[in-house]
């Protein structure tokens, strides 16, 4: 059973279209998938007052995967506002332990005229960012009077253990190159950061190649040099900025999935963007990101590496036969719709 969590603005419209492109794999697979559906952030708040209620938790824990569209909007965005759609994002990956954000920067050569940057700088991308994403500065303590804020920044040997775990694994199977981002001539966190990763790749991953950088060097690395990255391990807020940024390389953030995972099978598939009320219910977003995100699902909770590769192979193939939504569109493209696009995946599938 997989649960999907629609959420708020374009979330719906893309996770519509992931869905059938599950139910066409199924199809053509002989699978059966079934799904559920249920409430989460500014949509949850409206209907029952709280971002992640009750039985979206409990349908979570009883699922194979989640698979999530996009919370937030401007709706609920009132910053004094006791709930926030945000907070039932953020309690969801907590309550289902998904520490490692995986998520993929591909750049597909016909994208190349969508990205701002130059084409022999993108020529070669493919690296996969690993995200910490239950701990840092995201959950520390929050104190907040008339003029002062402060948020703590916490993490723990085995956080940073675990998650150093799996993109030395990532990088095992891949090019053998890891680069751990952190803040070490700064931050205290940053600095067990690097302790903590340089003594786990001497001591388990020799045949690693470990390199590390501060993290606004990373910002600007990504940009002058990004095919040299192969796995990129940071923490939680470094991990968000950054990827935002490494989705340029891909043309749009449209363009990014992710899976969030922990110790079990069970794992948590969202896009990287976000809700985009802008144009929302307008057929323009980019379903690509949400649709590999069904095929990291796939991939990861299910063990069907076959008919994830078949999802991505479509999405290409798709790309390479110039279906384009508006955020990858180059003058004098036709634009596809939402559920346009949707169906040239859903038909190359077939
Ligand atoms: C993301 C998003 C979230 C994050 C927000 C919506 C809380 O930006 O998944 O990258 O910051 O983790
Ligand atoms: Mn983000």
């Amino acid at each position: 059973m997989i649960t999907l969590l629609p959420g708020d603005g374009i979330g719906p419209e893309v996770t519509t279209a992931a869905r059938t492109v599950l139910e066409t794999i199924a199809t053509k697979y002989g699978h059966r998938f079934s799904f559920k559906e249920h409430l989460i952030g500014g949509a949850a708040i409206d209907a029952l007052g709280d971002p992640l209620p009750p039985d979206t938790i409990a349908s979570c824990q009883d699922c194979d995967a989640v698979l999530l569209g996009a919370v937030g909007g401007p709706k609920w965005s009132d910053p004094n506002a006791a709930v926030r759609p945000e907070q039932g994002l953020l309690k969801l990956r907590t309550v289902l332990g998904v520490f490692a954000n995986l998520r993929p920067v591909k750049v597909f050569e016909e994208l190349v005229p969508a990205s701002p940057l130059k084409a022999e700088i993108l020529r070669g991308v493919d690296m996969i960012v690993v995200r910490e994403l239950t701990g840092g500065i995201y959950f520390g303590d929050k104190t907040r009077d008339e003029t002062s804020a402060s948020d703590l920044c916490t993490y723990h040997a085995f956080e940073i253990e675990r998650i150093v775990r799996v993109a030395a694994e990532l990088a095992a199977g891949r090019r053998g190159h890891l680069c751990s981002v952190d803040k070490a001539n700064v931050l205290e966190t940053s600095r067990l950061w690097r302790d903590t990763t340089d003594s786990i790749i001497a001591n388990e991953y020799p045949g690693i190649e470990l390199e590390t950088l501060l993290v606004d060097a990373a910002a600007m690395h990504l940009l002058s040099r990004p095919a040299d990255f192969d796995v990129i391990v940071t923490e939680n807020m470094f991990g968000d900025i950054l990827t935002d940024e490494a989705s340029m390389l891909a043309g749009s953030l449209g363009m990014l999935p992710s899976a969030s995972l922990g110790e079990s099978t069970r794992g948590l598939y969202e896009p990287i963007h976000g809700s985009a009320p802008d144009i929302a219910g307008k057929g323009l977003a980019n379903p690509a990101a949400a649709i590999a995100s069904s095929a990291m699902l796939l991939r990861h909770s299910l063990a069907l590496e076959a008919e994830a590769v078949a999802i991505e192979a479509a999405i290409a193939a798709v790309i390479a036969a110039g279906g384009r939504t508006a955020d990858i569109a180059t003058a004098g493209d036709r634009v596809l719709s939402t559920s346009e696009f949707n169906k040239a995946v859903t038909e190359q599938l077939a």
